[in-house]
């Protein structure tokens, strides 16, 4: 989809529907919709009258060959109360409108601004909106739906500002199309992205985006002793590998922070010898969303470059239960040198990432991000409504919230008070991979990272419930949803 800033008059330009947006319950219509209206000789205002037109929030009103535009279509998206607006619902709207329109052929969209919302942040927003709503994976369809939005014109956005408008399209751009990169990985089947795929698919983007990139296979992975990795890893004919990307500024201080980003990346978990049901375990292809979050957030930095270095380190392996799996009750020994006793194998996310973490120290990093599709508590607590953020220490984990609001994306924190950290607490090792006593799953699970993250500043994000959708909304399609890497993304570029 090209999307292009368009200067010429909306009613000027051949496209094959024009979409803008109306408030709730509008007595009158002002500015550019004024305008459509009296050259549709009031039909809006008789619609709205008549109840048709409400404004009510995503509400669709599809008006075919509009007189007074060269549009053969106006969509116009109902936008809830204006004291209520946000860029967030703007996203939202310009995706729905984009969703709506693909199916019924149309190849050419004018997205019309409003006169209350005309800035770079409104801009960037819309572009978010339509590149994320864009996403469709028919690639394994053997007949192709054949349809394709080909050019999308933002009209009506403050042309005095024009150099930062055009940032602010391509900068929504890069963020957008980072989603679709991770949901195209997420999506895709456990028999097509083993952990040495996903390493290939890395190492490529890595090279085409211009990242740092290093793969470890098997031996150096047993070289450096991540026996919390390899534990998960040995029940498997595929080998695992780690997953190593750098982005490193221009200008490097002495003594400058460097952020972490550890992704889990199992690319299918049966639970291993604890096994999951059969019974919606195919999603378990998904296991790997939050090393798809991390690659995302990767490709997104090289081009929005931050003045952070960053390093992203992505454990890969699958979780299964073959001859030689490890079993209830073993003990590994992480890369750390703690000893861990396996109390359930199904609770391998935390293993891969306890390596990780201390991997990413190992190279130097002073301030970690894990996200990792780690519990199915998370979605008791919180639906698929909110990710689920811990973190230590919370101004650490506060300065991270901030970016979440910034970008509208709903994370709620979480406790980690000492008393989750007694139930990890193991009989005959360091720790255990499953919190002893009833509930506060999300949490134990967490405490268990942060045995590896130390005082290393660090937050975690769970995102088993939210990386994925079953259900489609009006503006994004099931499936993986690329949530976390707009926050992760606006973090590192405040670092
Ligand atoms: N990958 C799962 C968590 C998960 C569940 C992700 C549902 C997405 C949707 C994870 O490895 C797991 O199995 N966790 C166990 C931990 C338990 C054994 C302590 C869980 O949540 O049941
Ligand atoms: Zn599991
Ligand atoms: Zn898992």
């Amino acid at each position: 989809m090209q999307i292009e800033l368009e200067t010429q008059p909306y009613s000027s330009i051949h496209a094959d529907a024009l979409i803008t947006y109306i408030f709730d319950k509008q007595e009158k219509f002002e500015g550019a919709l004024g305008d459509i209206d009296s050259a549709m000789h009031g039909r809006l205002l008789s619609l709205a009258a008549g109840g048709e037109l409400t404004g009510k929030m995503l509400e669709l009103v599809l008006l075919h060959f509009p007189e007074g535009l060269t549009a053969q279509r106006l969509l116009l998206v109902g936008a809830g109360k204006p004291e209520k607006f946000s860029p967030g619902d703007l996203r939202k709207i310009a995706g729905t409108a984009l969703r709506y329109l693909k199916p019924r052929g149309v190849k050419k969209i004018i997205f019309l601004a409003r006169e209350t919302e005309r800035g770079p942040g409104a801009a960037q927003a819309v572009v978010e909106g339509l590149v994320t709503a864009d996403f469709e994976s028919d690639k394994y369809r053997t007949e192709k739906k054949n349809r394709e939005i080909q050019s999308a014109w933002l009209v009506g956005f403050d042309s005095g500002l024009g150099a930062d408008l055009q940032a602010a399209i391509d900068h929504g751009r890069v963020i957008a199309e980072s989603q679709n990169f991770a949901r195209d990985l997420i999506i895709e089947p456990s028999n097509r992205l083993t952990p040495r795929v996903l390493a290939a698919k890395a190492e490529a983007m890595a090279n085409e985006v211009g990242l740092g990139v290093e793969i470890l296979d098997e031996r150096k992975i047993a070289e450096l002793k991540m026996g919390a990795l390899l534990g998960v890893a040995q029940g498997s004919v595929e080998p695992p590998r780690v997953i190593v990307l750098r982005y490193e500024p221009q200008h490097l201080r002495p003594g400058a922070p460097v952020l972490g980003l550890v992704g889990k990346a199992v690319t299918f978990d049966t639970g291993g010898i604890s096994i999951k049901p059969a019974n919606n375990m195919e999603k378990m292809k998904y296991d790997m969303g939050g090393g798809g979050t991390m690659l995302g957030v990767m490709r997104a930095l090289a081009f929005l470059k931050p003045s952070v270095s960053v390093i992203a380190v992505i454990p890969s392996t699958e979780n299964m239960p073959g001859g030689r799996a490890q079993k209830p009750g073993d003990v590994q020994i992480a890369m750390s040198g703690k000893t861990i006793e396996v109390i359930n194998t199904d609770a391998e996310g935390r293993l891969i990432l306890a390596d990780g973490v201390s991997y990413a120290r190992k190279l130097g990093c002073t301030h970690l991000i894990d996200a990792a599709t780690l519990t199915g508590a998370i979605e008791v607590a919180l639906a698929n409504v909110h990710v689920g953020a811990f973190g230590t220490p919370r101004e650490y984990l506060d300065r991270f919230l901030e970016s979440t609001r910034a970008v509208g994306e709903k994370m709620w924190p979480m406790p980690m008070d000492e008393e989750y950290q007694e139930m990890i607490k193991s009989d005959i090792a360091d720790i255990r991979n499953t919190g002893s006593g009833k509930g506060g799953g999300a949490s134990t699970g967490a405490w268990f990272i942060k045995e590896f993250a130390e005082d290393t500043p660090w937050i975690h994000l769970d995102i088993a419930s939210t990386c994925w959708v079953d259900e489609g909304r009006p503006w994004l399609a099931k499936g993986p949803t690329g949530v976390a890497i707009r926050s992760i993304v606006d973090f590192a570029l405040k670092m």
